[in-house]
């Protein structure tokens, strides 16, 4: 039986192992102070001490970055020899989990925000030599809650972090510009809202139904000098909005290198 630490359960940490505890026949132990609502055969200690003498094959790190530094050592002699630590901390460099622990695997899964309801996408880096099998079993976590991208290095995490760690603040921004809008044409805050999230749904399940391409589908809602066309001239006619999105990208990822 694979044995998993999972050090911090709060909003990410818990979210996840309620996918993995449903989604695998793994023995999960939590360790957390905070005493959170865990899934049934899930054991949670308060403190290293009452891990007794156990061993894990896993040590999965899901605790505020700045608290790593202090938290993470004591746990660590808990880990097999053979044993892996994982991490989905953002901003917390694979290389420093590293330093921590000379000698093991690391894998850093870089989650992002709809994972807690199954519906992520997750970035996963492995730093160093990682066997076949931990890879494996990492992927097999991430997969439970989430579609995967494998990066090569740490510097593609970041750029991951600012596509997708960070994509759901900019969805929420745009989304809430759209309703802001809808209602400056006349609708009641209630219809903007269905209006928006109705539209931006059904267009979505279009787009991932679909063989055609964004572009391909983006012309074929758009007939010369109709409505759709002159919305679209308003919003991108000179590749401001292009622009934006993509200032927006480059100044997430700045922010995660100097997070490093
Ligand atoms: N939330 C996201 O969308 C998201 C996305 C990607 C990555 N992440 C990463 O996930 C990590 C966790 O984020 P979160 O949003 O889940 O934070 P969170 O809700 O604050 O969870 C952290 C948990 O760690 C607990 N904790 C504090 N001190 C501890 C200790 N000494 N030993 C064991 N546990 C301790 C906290 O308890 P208390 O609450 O009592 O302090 C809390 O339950 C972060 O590193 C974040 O970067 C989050």
């Amino acid at each position: 039986m694979t044995k998993i630490l999972l050090l911090g359960c709060g909003n990410m940490g818990g979210a996840l192992l309620k996918a993995w505890a449903a989604n695998t026949d793994h023995e999960f132990t939590v360790a957390d102070p905070a005493r959170p609502d865990l899934p049934e055969g899930v054991s949670q200690v308060g403190s290293v001490e009452d891990l007794g003498e156990q061993l894990f094959d896993y040590l999965i790190v899901a605790l505020k970055p700045q608290l790593i530094d202090n938290v993470l050592p004591d746990y660590l002699p808990r880990l097999k020899p053979s044993g892996v630590i994982s991490s989905i901390a953002a901003g917390y460099a694979a290389a420093k989990l590293a330093e921590h622990a000379p000698g093991r695997s690391v894998i850093r899964i870089m989650p992002n925000l709809p994972a807690v309801i199954g519906k992520g996408v997750s970035g996963l880096y492995a730093h160093g030599p990682v066997p076949e099998t931990a890879s494996s079993e990492i992927e097999r976590l991430a997969l439970c809650s989430s579609d995967i991208v494998w990066v090569d290095s740490e510097d593609m995490l970041d750029r991951l972090t600012a596509v997708a760690g960070s994509g759901p603040g900019y969805v929420f921004e745009i989304l809430r510009a759209y309703v802001e809008a809808a209602e400056k044409l006349g609708f009641s805050k209630q219809d903007s809202l269905n209006l928006v999230l109705g539209t931006v749904r059904g267009t979505l399940e279009l787009a991932l139904d679909s063989d055609l391409s964004l572009e391909d589908l983006r012309k074929n809602v758009t007939s010369k000098g109709g409505t759709t066309a002159a919305g679209l001239h308003a919003l991108n006619g000179e590749e401001e909005f292009s622009a934006l999105i993509g200032r927006t990208l480059q100044a997430a990822y700045e922010r995660a290198v100097e997070l490093r």
